[in-house]
């Protein structure tokens, strides 16, 4: 008897989870696939920015961190160049002038990365991480998406002069 029981609440508990799979959505469907994937490759950015990040407060790079500034900067070009192929926003002219200089920032990183042993490529590739650090801050700001509020810290000693 116990069994049965068990059984019908298991299948009335799946039945349930059907039927509220079905309800109808709220968002579109084609605004809401596209916001999610952009925010997905947004994300991505965003991890490989941590990455090179964290060490930019450093005075020494080994050839591992160089390594990762290098596949961090390569994954940055690559996501970039994804999102202003698949999202640009052509009547958003200050989105599009971002989105390509945060492609430059990060592909001046790869440049820089790929002669670190040049002189001067550690504070080279620092200024390009705060370069990156403006880019995503001034597009959130205008586009008003509030995460990562320490993006938007004053720094004034780091900050460089507006070009
Ligand atoms: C030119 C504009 C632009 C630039 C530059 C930009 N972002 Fe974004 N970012 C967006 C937009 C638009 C979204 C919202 C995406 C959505 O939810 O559809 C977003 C969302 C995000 C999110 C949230 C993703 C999520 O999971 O919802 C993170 C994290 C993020 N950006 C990090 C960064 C970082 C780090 C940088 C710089 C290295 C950066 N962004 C540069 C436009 C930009």
């Amino acid at each position: 008897m116990y069994r049965i029981l068990i059984v019908l609440c298991i299948f009335l508990y799946i039945f349930h989870a059907e039927v509220r799979g079905e309800e109808p959505e709220v968002v579109p469907a084609e605004q809401e696939k596209e916001k999610s994937e952009l925010a997905k490759l947004m994300s991505e950015i965003d991890t490989n920015y941590k990455a090179v990040e964290v060490m930019s407060g450093w005075y020494k790079y080994k050839k591992k961190h160089w390594k990762i500034i290098l596949e961090s900067g390569q994954n940055m070009v690559l996501l970039t160049k994804s999102i202003r192929r698949k999202f640009s926003r052509p009547d958003d002219w200050t989105y599009q002038e971002l989105m390509e200089k945060m492609q430059i920032a990060a592909k001046e990183m790869v440049e820089i990365a790929k002669n670190s042993d040049k002189e001067g490529s550690l504070e080279d590739t620092q200024w390009q991480v705060r370069l990156l650090r403006r880019t995503c801050a001034k597009c959130h700001k205008h586009l008003d998406i509030h995460i990562y509020p320490q993006l938007y810290k004053k720094k004034p000693k780091e900050v460089p002069p507006v070009p």
